[in-house]
Order: C-alpha cells, then structure tokens, then sequence
C-alpha cells in the first residue's frame, strides 16, 4: 500500500514537472500563448494571412521584419517603440544609426489595421510585431516558433538608445555582456546570430574591413583572403547603397549555412567573426556547420521565444496603442 502511494505520488509530481517544463517553455513571465483567446480569437490568423499575403509578394523583407523585432527588443524591451515615429520635439529609436535598412513597417500597418478592424484596442503592437516576424520568416519556408502574448505598448522611444544594440564591431566579450544584460545566454547569443542566413547588409558597414582596418588603407586579417576579392569587387570603398547577400547563395534561404560561412571565415561582420573567439561559441559553430544533425532550426525557435520576452510591459503597463506608429 505505502509502496502504491509512493508510485502514484511519483507519478503526479513527474505530471506536474513536466506540465510546468512545458509552460515554462512556451510561457514566458506574465506572457501567455494564447492570450488573446476570448479577447481577439482571430487574431493569430489575421496576422498570418496578411503577414503570407505581402511576404509572398515581397519574400525579401522576411528578414529585416526579423531584424525589427531584435531591434525592438533589445532597446527598452520587446513594447513596440521601434515603431514610433519622430515627433517635432523628440527623435525616435527608428531614427537613431543603427536603423540603416530597417524596413517593412508598412506590413506592420497593414496588419494593424486588420486587427483593429476585428477587435479595436486590444492588441499591442508589440504583439504584432512579434507575431509578423515569426509569420514572416515561416512564410520563408524558416522554422516555426509559439509566440506567448499579452505585451504592452511603450510610450517612449529615443534615438540615442539604438546606440545599445550591439555593433557590427563587437568584439565576443562586448557581445555576450550586452546579451547577458537582456538575460539572454552566451548560446543565445550564437543560436541567434544565425538569424544572419537571411537577408542583406549595406557595404558601408563592412568598408573598413575591406579597405582601412587599422587606419593602414589594409584589410582585416580575419577575413578569408579568398573572399576579399569578391567582396571588393562588389563594395567599392565609398559605396553606400549595394547590398551585399549575408549568406551568399541561399540569403533567402533560412538555413544552417550561416555557420559554415563563419566557419570559413566569411561572417560579414566581425561580430559574426567573433563567435570562433570563445570556446562555446565556436563549439557551437563547428557542430553546426557539419550540418548533419544540425540543431539549429529547434535551436532558433527557443531562442526567439527567449528574445520576445525581453524586458516586456504586461498588465497594466503602457498601452495599446492605436496606430503603432504614435502613442495614444
Ligand atoms: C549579435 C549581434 C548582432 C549584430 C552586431 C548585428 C548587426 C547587423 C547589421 C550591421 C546588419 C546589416 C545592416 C545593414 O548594413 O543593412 C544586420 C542585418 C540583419 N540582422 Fe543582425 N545583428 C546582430 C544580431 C541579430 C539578431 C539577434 C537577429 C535576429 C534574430 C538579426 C537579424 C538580422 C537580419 C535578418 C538582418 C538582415 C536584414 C535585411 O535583410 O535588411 N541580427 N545585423
Ligand atoms: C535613419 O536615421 C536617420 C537619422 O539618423 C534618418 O535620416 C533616416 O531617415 C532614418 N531612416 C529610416 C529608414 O528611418
Ligand atoms: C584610413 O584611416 C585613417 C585613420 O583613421 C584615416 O586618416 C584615413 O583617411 C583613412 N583612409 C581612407 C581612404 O578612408
């Protein structure tokens, strides 16, 4: 009989483990998959159909509305302030430096707009944000993750603060400092990264490694001497508007491929370079870039949940804001 109790009352605390293992996982503090269940029922369908709808027309700004949500996230947490815009008195974070090649806020709009129609002032535009990127990358053939909702709207959105996203330039222990001040870990900060087998960057942002790394009219050392070629070729030194592919020949393409680019040393910025300078980081890259068995896209759906959960405004906080682009 004791032997009997004790199985059951086994059994019951493994239940109860792994039911809370499985919210942890899905559910993040004070956000909830789901949320909008009795609120705005449609809502996740909504954002799905429009989000495919635009993707397929234009499947190239999958990965900047990627990008937008990290941006919103690590400047004052994911509350939607990267889509404020500038006001005669303040200058917003979408205005700030590193906003260079932010685009798509258009398709945010268009899916607020939609959302509004079905259910007004209940849905932030921090959600839906969150919501496009996910749809937006899945619409790229990319992995799928939940999104947990229930995020408030910020009411403040500064220039200067784009300034704390990391730099292309980061050196490894700047970048795993400023990940680890999100509460976001060193494998984070490598899983993540991979977000670069998509899209495109600016020459600008490479020509000092290309043409004046340390001030010499050289070229950076850690890069692939047989890349720097091509990478000439394309990117004169005062060039501000070609677009270079981050993961040349499958840019479009979310993929594993970014590691092995790395791995040969062809990770555009040094701050991709940086990842073969700390031992779990460059693990990481290594077991990645064999591709077999490459962990990744499950990798990348739990890091981006993680990532959505930074610094977010829930319950009463903030606001949902009627046009994502102003506060109320
Ligand atoms: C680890 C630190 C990171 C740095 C220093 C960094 C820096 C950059 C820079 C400089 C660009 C190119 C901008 C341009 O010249 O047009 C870029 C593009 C991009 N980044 Fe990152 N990034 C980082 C992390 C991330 C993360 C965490 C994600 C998402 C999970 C991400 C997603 C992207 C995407 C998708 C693009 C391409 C955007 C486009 O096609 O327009 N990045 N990143
Ligand atoms: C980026 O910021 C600069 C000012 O720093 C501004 O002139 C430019 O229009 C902004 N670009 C976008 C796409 O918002
Ligand atoms: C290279 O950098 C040095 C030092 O910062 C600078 O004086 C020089 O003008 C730069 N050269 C070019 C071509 O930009």
């Amino acid at each position: 009989m004791a032997h009997k109790k004790t199985l059951s009352s086994l059994f019951f605390q493994f239940l109860l483990l792994a039911f809370m293992c499985f919210f942890h996982n899905v559910n993040g503090d004070g956000l909830k998959v789901g949320f909008y269940e009795k609120t705005c029922p449609r809502v996740e369908s909504i954002v799905q159909k429009i989000t495919a709808d635009k993707i397929s027309l234009a499947p190239s700004l999958a990965a900047p509305l990627l990008r937008m949500h990290f941006h919103d996230c690590f400047v004052r947490g994911c509350d939607g302030s990267i889509l404020i815009d500038s006001t005669k008195t303040n200058q917003a974070e979408k205005d700030g430096f590193p906003n260079l090649s932010l685009r798509g806020f258009q398709i945010i709009d268009a899916v607020k707009t939609a959302v509004e129609d079905a259910c007004p002032g209940v849905v932030s535009c921090a959600d839906i944000l969150a919501l496009v990127a996910r749809d937006a990358i899945y619409q790229i053939k990319g992995p799928y993750w939940p999104v947990p909702l229930g995020r408030r709207d910020g009411k403040v959105s500064i220039a200067s603060e784009s300034a704390t996203l990391p730099s292309p330039f980061a050196n490894i222990a700047q970048l795993k400092a400023q990940f680890a001040s999100k509460g976001l870990s060193v494998k984070d900060l490598v899983v993540l990264s991979g977000g670069h087998t998509v899209g495109t960057s600016h020459c600008s942002t490479i020509a000092i490694r290309l043409y004046n790394f340390t001030g010499k009219g050289d070229t950076d050392p850690s890069l692939d001497s047989e890349y720097v070629p091509y990478l000439k070729s394309k990117c004169k030194p005062t060039d501000t508007t070609t677009l270079l592919e981050m993961d040349p020949g499958s840019f479009g393409t979310f993929d594993e491929s970014y590691y092995t680019n790395v791995l040969k040393r062809r990770g555009l910025f040094l701050s991709d370079s940086a990842l073969l300078n700390d031992p779990e980081t460059s693990d990481y890259v290594k077991l990645q870039a064999q591709s077999l068995g490459s962990t990744f896209l499950k990798d990348f759906q739990e890091s981006m949940v993680k990532m959505g959960q930074v610094g977010v405004l829930t319950g009463s906080a903030g606001e949902i804001r009627r046009h994502c682009n102003m506060i109320n």
